[in-house]
Order: structure tokens, then C-alpha cells, then sequence
């Protein structure tokens, strides 16, 4: 058998005190009841809104074999008889665990931050570097101070490629982050204004991103996204941290990875690369130049790693819109069918403007209409009233002409647009859902989008749960 961890080095790294007979390791690590597999160890850690502690019980129903308690929580765990480890301070205890993790391992680590993209270049990363080695990355968007540190925990000992996702929503919040990781290859997907209202302006926005190349390991290399407003910063501030290997993508002439074309249609798309003199045919599984430039990113890591290339370009071929992020549906409606791009996940300004410019990229069928579906734009401070008004311009110059919305912060945009557009407005998502189940016709192209809080989500649950699909075109990731 081998163990993620031994007991024993669990019990030595995190300097906690075994409370009845231990199982001699664990096969992994989990901070949630529910998910937890049998052979786990569970963390009783603090979340975003719960305490661990208070579903000790039902980890060990689902087989949790080992739980990590604090001390000051011992004395309610009384009635359970499974093995724990009781440390002072759990998530400490995990984060200890995690950099034992980075200590004992001989990965290539891999950090990616970035204002968007972040879980989409992460996801390419371990699509396109598994023909290579045994990769590790994060779950989901687990970027945060218990995201990182329960991803190194993770971390299996013989695996060759880390990668990582690392988030911030305030300054300061990458640096401890980054230390834990210690990445050998940094990169920023892209600065753009989002989180915006905790932040003065964007400059702040790229120095709080550049907190990454402070992490880095001495030789280590960054990537940076040439085309951005922040690349020169960006360049500027990683030079004065001594760091010599600063690598550049993007479309711009002096792009290191460098994207020479891109022809895009609505399912797929095919870029012609330069990277290391080489000029690279690849097919994109997934439409979108955002997407294509996460994908030229990625390719630029394999290059540094010295991963294969053809087979991480063949990798990308099979790649499709995840959920949330460009997933296409084709659903059955009154005997023909309309096309609903689910780009649910979230939103800010610049990832409007990349889901606007797939909307303007899909073709509608028959009398079908271009439709976009809009919801507010979170955290965007004193800047959400310009943000939401300044989309009019990326939905006039795409040449939208029916826009749906629903959200206070929407209301600003209703009036920035003409009247040659069809607009719809609603105060509230629940609202502006019975509107579109009663208003998508045959042909119509919807794309649906909203901040995460504002939760677009349940519009696209409602549709797929009234149109049956017409054929699934797109799989997940
Ligand atoms: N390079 C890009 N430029 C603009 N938009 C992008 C880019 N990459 C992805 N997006 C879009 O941004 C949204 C979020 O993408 P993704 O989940 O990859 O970002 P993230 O940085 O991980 O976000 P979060 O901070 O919420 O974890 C999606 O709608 C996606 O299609
Ligand atoms: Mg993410």
C-alpha cells in the first residue's frame, strides 16, 4: 500500500497528539464530510461558512479512518471512536502538512494566477502535461489560504508536475500563498479589473498578481501575458526581484509564444503558434480567443518544463468548454432547436468581453436572434456603475441586438444602450428566468452570464430542465 501519508510523519509534521490507535497511513485528505472517501483523513477545518468540527461525525460515517481535531474541540468529539490527531490549530496543522508536501517532493511546480482564466489554464496545464508525467492540481477553483495548502497536503510524492491554482480578492493575500508553494514556473493569465472595488485602480490589481514572483525558486521561470496593459509593470517588477527567466505570450510581435493566427468558428478553433522557432498547427477543442490564449500559455509551459509538445498539442484537440465557462447546449424547442452557452460561472468586465465576443462568433439559425443574457457584475466598488455601462460598447460593436437583463447594476446599462437595440430588463434573476423559459424561440443563440453571487446559474438549470437536448456536442473537461 502506499500512503499520501503515513501516520507517522503526519503525527511528526504537524506536531499533533494521536488520540486512540492510528491507522498506519491515510490515501488522502479531505476537508469535506459529504466527498470524503473511506481511507481518508478528515480536517476539521473552519470554511467559508462552516466548521468542520461540527461534521466530524458524518466524515466518519463516510469512512473517514483518521480525523485531525483541534484540542480546544476534543471534548465535543467524545462519542466517536475513530483515530484522531489533535493539534493546536487545524488549518495550521494543514498547511505544516503542505509544506512538508513541497519539502519531500521532486515536482516541476507550476503557480497560476491571474485576474481570469486561472481554472482554465490550470485545467489545460494537467490535460496537456498528463502525456508526460503524473500530474497534481488543484480541485476546482481551490486557490485560497485553505484551497493552497490543502492542494500541496494532497500532493502525492511521486508526482511530476504541480499545479496550482492561486487566487486573491485584496492585497497581500498571494505572498503567504506563494510562499507554501514555492513554483518553479509562474505565470499571470492577464490583469484586468476585477475585484476592482478592493483595490484604488488596476495598477494596484497587477502589483497584488506580481506578489507571485516572490515565491518563485532561485532559477525559476515567469510567463506573462505580452498583450496586457501591465506587462511592461509586471516585466519591470519581476527584473528588480532578479528573476531571469521572463517569458511573454500573446500576439504581440515580441511574444515569446506567440500567437500568429487564429481561426476561430463555434465549436472549435485552430491557432498557428510560434514557440522556440517552431511554428505549431493546433486544434482547439473549444471556441474562443480568451481560450486560445490560455492554450498558448499553457504550450509555453511545456516548453519550459520540457514536457512533449506533440502530445500536449494533441491533448488540446479533445479539450472542451467546462461547465459555466463556454459549455454549449442544444436544446429542442417547438420543433427545431436553439444553442444556450452556459458562461454562468462568474464575471467581470473582461470575461464579459470575451463571452460577448463568443455570442458575436456563433451564427443563429433560421430567424433565430443573437441574445444576451446579463447579470450584475460583483465587487466592482465605485467602479460598478461605469463597468456595467461601458458594456454597451463590446455588445454594439459585436452587433447584439437583444439583450436581456436582470440586477440593480444592470439597470446602468439598460439606458447606455440605443433604442435599435431589443432590450428586456428585470429587478431579479427569478424574474428575468420566467421571461427567457417563455421568450427563447428556434434558432436563437443564448448566452448567459453573471457574477457568481448573482446566480445566472439557476437560469441555465431551467432551461436545460424544460428543453430536452438535442445531442450533447460538447463534453465536460
Ligand atoms: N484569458 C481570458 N480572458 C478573458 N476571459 C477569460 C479568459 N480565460 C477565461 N475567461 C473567462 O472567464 C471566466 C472565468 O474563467 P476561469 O474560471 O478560468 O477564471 P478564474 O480566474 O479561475 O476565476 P475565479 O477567480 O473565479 O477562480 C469564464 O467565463 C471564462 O470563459
Ligand atoms: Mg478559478
Amino acid at each position: 500500500m502506499s500512503w499520501l501519508w503515513t501516520t507517522e510523519d503526519m503525527i511528526a509534521v504537524m506536531a499533533g497528539r494521536p488520540f486512540g490507535t492510528p491507522p498506519e497511513g491515510i490515501t488522502g485528505i479531505s476537508i469535506d464530510s459529504r466527498s470524503i472517501t473511506p481511507g481518508e483523513a478528515f480536517f476539521a477545518i473552519k470554511g467559508d461558512r462552516v466548521d468542520g468540527h461540527d461534521y466530524a461525525s458524518m466524515a466518519t460515517a463516510n469512512g473517514a479512518s483518521l480525523l485531525v481535531v483541534s484540542e480546544a474541540r476534543l471534548p465535543a468529539m467524545g462519542r466517536l471512536t475513530v483515530p484522531m490527531i489533535v493539534v493546536e490549530d487545524v488549518l495550521a496543522a494543514l498547511g505544516r502538512l503542505g509544506l512538508a508536501s513541497r519539502e519531500r517532493s521532486q515536482a516541476q511546480i507550476i503557480a497560476v494566477t491571474g485576474s481570469v482564466g486561472k481554472t482554465t489554464t490550470k485545467e489545460m496545464l494537467r490535460h496537456v502535461l498528463a502525456p508526460s508525467g503524473k500530474v497534481h492540481a488543484s480541485v476546482a477553483s481551490f486557490n485560497n489560504h485553505w484551497g493552497v495548502p490543502l492542494t500541496l497536503a494532497r500532493m502525492p510524492e511521486d508526482t511530476d508536475y504541480g499545479v496550482f491554482e492561486v487566487g486573491m480578492n485584496h492585497p497581500g493575500e498571494i505572498r503567504p500563498l506563494v510562499g507554501m508553494i514555492r513554483p518553479d514556473v509562474a505565470i499571470i493569465t492577464t490583469i484586468a479589473p476585477a475585484h476592482l472595488g478592493n483595490f484604488k485602480n488596476i495598477k494596484e490589481i497587477a502589483a497584488a498578481k506580481a506578489e507571485i514572483f516572490e515565491g518563485l525558486e532561485p532559477g525559476g521561470h515567469v510567463v506573462l501575458n505580452r498583450d496586457n496593459d501591465q506587462f511592461n509593470f509586471l516585466d519591470r517588477t519581476a527584473q528588480s526581484l532578479g528573476i531571469e527567466h521572463i517569458h511573454s505570450f500573446g500576439q504581440h510581435a515580441k511574444a515569446e509564444f506567440r500567437l500568429a493566427e487564429f481561426n476561430g468558428s463555434d465549436e472549435n478553433s485552430t491557432l498557428w503558434l510560434t514557440i522556440g522557432g517552431e511554428t505549431l498547427e493546433v486544434a482547439l477543442g473549444a471556441p474562443g480567443r480568451h481560450i486560445a490564449e490560455n492554450a498558448l500559455a499553457a504550450l509555453g509551459v511545456v516548453r519550459i518544463v520540457g514536457a512533449d509538445m506533440q502530445k500536449a498539442i494533441e491533448a488540446l484537440a479533445t479539450l472542451r468548454p467546462e461547465k459555466g465557462r463556454g459549455k454549449r447546449h442544444r436544446l429542442l424547442i417547438g420543433g427545431g432547436s436553439f444553442t444556450l452557452i452556459d458562461e454562468s460561472y462568474n464575471a467581470n468586465p473582461a470575461s464579459m468581453r470575451a463571452a460577448i465576443a463568443l455570442l458575436a462568433a456563433s451564427e443563429p439559425t433560421g430567424r433565430g436572434r443573437r441574445i444576451a443574457v446579463l447579470g450584475d457584475m460583483l465587487e466592482m466598488g465605485e467602479y460598478a456603475q461605469k463597468v456595467h455601462t461601458d458594456l454597451a460598447v463590446p455588445l454594439l460593436a459585436a452587433g447584439i441586438e437583444h439583450v436581456w437583463l436582470a440586477g440593480a447594476e444592470m439597470a446602468g446599462l439598460k439606458e447606455s444602450l440605443p433604442e435599435s437595440v431589443h432590450v428586456e430588463y428585470r429587478e431579479n434573476t427569478d424574474e428575468l428566468t420566467d421571461y427567457v423559459l417563455n421568450s427563447v424561440a428556434p434558432g436563437d443563440v443564448l448566452m448567459v452570464k453573471s457574477s457568481l453571487g448573482i446566480g445566472f446559474g439557476k437560469i441555465v438549470a431551467a432551461l436545460l430542465d424544460k428543453f430536452p437536448a438535442f445531442a450533447d456536442t460538447q463534453r465536460e473537461f
